[in-house]
């Protein structure tokens, strides 16, 4: 049992490429080396690569074995870090079949992330905004959107959060399928509508009770932004643009997390296949310290109380 709700964290953003496996591993790595119990799943199903970041070449158990049943329970697939208290669900990376799950697969990953017991399980999504990512930014209780100052990255990013409220609240209509369809329409650009307010309000002239619902979804609705390989106006100043932008035409917060700069040391990470949080402390590690604590506090994480070995030990009992 856990003695605490535990948090789910996803870390997402439409585009290849912009640093979300980079993220989450390390956003992972961060919270670990402070002592909290942590899971990492690689759930871009097309091209699973987690866990070469912590240089395992061949993962001995992954989802495969989870959504094909040769194991039974969602924990025993869990792969050993160098960090005692990280592990990882490793992605299928030779098994093709699985970057189109039945939709009953899908549910089932899902129920089985939300169900780890841990103090946080972090969610590495792949690129592109179909339903299987949409789905997996949805159901963490923090969806985390990573971009690029480039503006392809900004504007799949900003087409992949739009995407994924839009599902969020078509998902809430479920069983009304007439306000279904008008709403689903109308979110899809379809027709005179365009304001999520007006698709709203279309939403409550059909059928009040649902539309409120809606609306009370709507404004509880949050994302937190990412900024990668960015200066720190760059990143400001591409914060400042996409948050007015969802407020303005999705009505929801998107507060800037941080930017982290462009910087060979994370290309020689990936290269040594190992986090950089658990390599020397540089301004970078200093950068994912700092968000993991902001992310604790805010997700009301008890204080963890297990020492747990310095990022220096764990590298040498790792060599050993
Ligand atoms: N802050 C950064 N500085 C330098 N290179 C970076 C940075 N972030 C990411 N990269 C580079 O971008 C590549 C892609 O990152 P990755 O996390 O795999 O992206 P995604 O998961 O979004 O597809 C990495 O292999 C790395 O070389
Ligand atoms: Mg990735």
């Amino acid at each position: 049992m856990k003695s605490f709700q535990g948090q789910t964290w996803a870390i997402g953003g439409g585009k290849g490429g912009v640093g979300k496996s980079f993220i989450a591993s390390n956003l992972a790595c961060a919270m670990a080396l402070k002592g909290y119990k942590v899971v990492l799943v690689d759930a871009d199903l097309a091209g699973a690569n987690l866990h070469t970041l912590f240089g395992i070449r061949y993962p001995e158990k992954t989802l495969t074995h989870f959504l094909k049943k040769e194991v039974t329970r969602f924990s025993e697939i869990l792969q050993p870090t160098p960090l005692p208290n990280l592990h990882l669900i490793c992605g299928a990376p030779a098994f093709l079949e699985i970057a189109n799950p039945k939709y009953q697969h899908k549910q089932k990953l899902i129920r089985a992330m939300a169900g780890l017991d841990c103090d946080v399980t972090i969610i590495d999504i792949g690129a592109g905004s179909n339903f299987n990512n949409l789905d997996f930014f949805n159901m963490a209780d923090r969806g985390i959107l990573v971009t690029s100052p480039t503006p392809t990255a900004l504007q799949n990013s900003y087409a992949f959060l739009k995407l994924a409220v839009n599902r969020r609240l078509v998902n809430l209509l479920a069983s009304r399928s007439f306000i279904k369809q008008e709403i689903a329409a109308a979110l899809s650009g379809k027709g005179e509508v365009k304001n999520i307010f007006e698709i709203l309000n279309l939403a409550r002239s059909i059928d009040k009770e649902a539309g409120d619902k809606l609306m009370r979804a709507l404004i509880q609705m949050q994302a937190d932004l990412i900024v990668n390989m960015a200066t720190e106006k760059e990143g400001e100043k591409i914060a400042e643009t996409m948050a007015s932008t969802a407020y303005r035409f999705l009505r929801i917060r998107l507060p800037h997390l941080g930017h982290i700069p462009f910087d060979r040391v994370v290309e020689d990470s990936i290269r040594r296949m190992q986090p950089i949080q658990l390599a020397e402390a540089n301004p970078i590690t200093g950068i994912f310290t700092s968000m993991a604590e902001q992310l604790a506090a805010e997700g009301d994480l008890p204080a963890p109380e297990k020492r747990i070995p310095e990022p220096q030990e764990i590298i040498a009992a790792a060599m050993a």
